[in-house]
């Protein structure tokens, strides 16, 4: 069995199935309507994802979580005329963000050769720390949140108190936020939605320096393949029961190639692709696309024909 994908550029392809998702899923924006937010960006998204040259299995699919509408795990896509990739999907990664009209809603999708990617299959949590390529060998889920912080802080050579840590605005996460603020640096609490918060600590500009808590462990293994496209890290611990369950995974723990492709629409605004827009025409949208053996980045903002 091959591990690697051909040298190809997929990631064209994969943008348009990024892209349909999210146009999909833009109509229903503040409706409070998630589960057909979700269910309208999974359709367009299996339609567009089978007519990409890959024969590829759905490894992680989000959507057992609550029950909501989704690609399964183990489902074939793609034309059959291509590499046997793994495939990540999350339609929406914001559901609730997306029917509350809130920011920092995208869709995304990763491909790893097959055999690659980390099945988390049952756990959906994970505690996790992410950061950009500056620190991505610093950071220490067996650390202290502060260690962590000033080891950060040193490796981009900032002052403790001008590093940014994104959470989860969660109940479970009282204890770490006291510590990030005991130990002074800043904080951006997000109501959900932590893979696109993780990619936003390895792009300039946006302000956040780490992501820490617990999140989803799907949401962890597509953040695994953008760190990998970006020169980032992520170290993950599966959450069972309300406790730590196996070992520290690192990046390559839950993605064991480089040759990966990311790729993210937005569906809402936020720090790291801007959501859809209504013209008179139709849309657009603005995505970013990721390879991981070239390290190549490109921010795509695309008009879209609709009426
Ligand atoms: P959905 O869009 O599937 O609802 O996921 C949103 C999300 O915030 C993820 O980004 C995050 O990893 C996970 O939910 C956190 O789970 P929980 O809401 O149970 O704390």
């Amino acid at each position: 069995m091959t591990l690697s994908i051909p040298d190809r550029n997929l990631a064209l392809e994969l943008i348009r199935v990024t892209e349909t998702a999210a146009i999909a899923a833009a109509p229903w924006v503040g409706r409070g309507e998630k589960n057909l937010a979700d269910l309208a960006a999974v359709d367009a998204m299996r339609q567009m994802i089978n007519t990409v040259d890959m024969n590829g299995v759905v490894v992680i699919g989000e959507g057992e979580k609550d029950q909501a509408p989704m690609l399964h795990n183990g489902e074939l896509v793609g034309n059959k005329l291509g590499p046997n990739c793994d495939v990540a999907v999350d339609p929406i990664d914001g559901t609730s963000l997306t029917a509350n009209g809130m920011n920092g809603a995208i869709s995304v999708i990763a491909l790893a050769p097959r055999g690659t990617m980390f099945k988390p299959d049952s756990s959906f949590y994970m505690n996790k720390i992410v950061t950009g390529p500056e620190a991505s060998k610093v950071i220490d889920l067996r650390a202290s949140t502060a260690e962590n912080i000033a080891a950060v802080a040193h490796a981009k050579k900032l002052p403790i108190n001008d590093i940014t840590v994104v959470v989860l605005n969660r109940p479970r996460h009282d204890e770490l936020i006291s510590q990030i603020r005991k130990a002074g640096a800043r904080i951006r609490l997000i109501q959900d939605g932590d893979v696109a918060a993780a990619i936003e600590t390895a792009r300039p500009d946006t302000g956040i320096d780490i992501l820490m808590g617990i999140g989803g462990s799907p949401e962890g293994v597509i953040t695994a393949a953008a760190m990998i496209c970006l020169g980032g890290a992520i170290q993950g611990q599966l959450f069972v029961d309300g406790k730590p369950s196996g070992p520290i995974l690192q990046t390559h723990d839950l993605i064991n190639s480089e040759d990966v492709f990311v790729a993210v629409t937005g569906i809402t605004d936020g720090e790291l692709v801007r959501g859809v827009r209504y013209t008179p025409y139709g849309a657009i949208s603005h995505s970013i696309v990721m390879r991981g053996k070239s390290k190549t980045v490109r921010e795509i903002k695309t008009e879209h024909y609709l009426r």
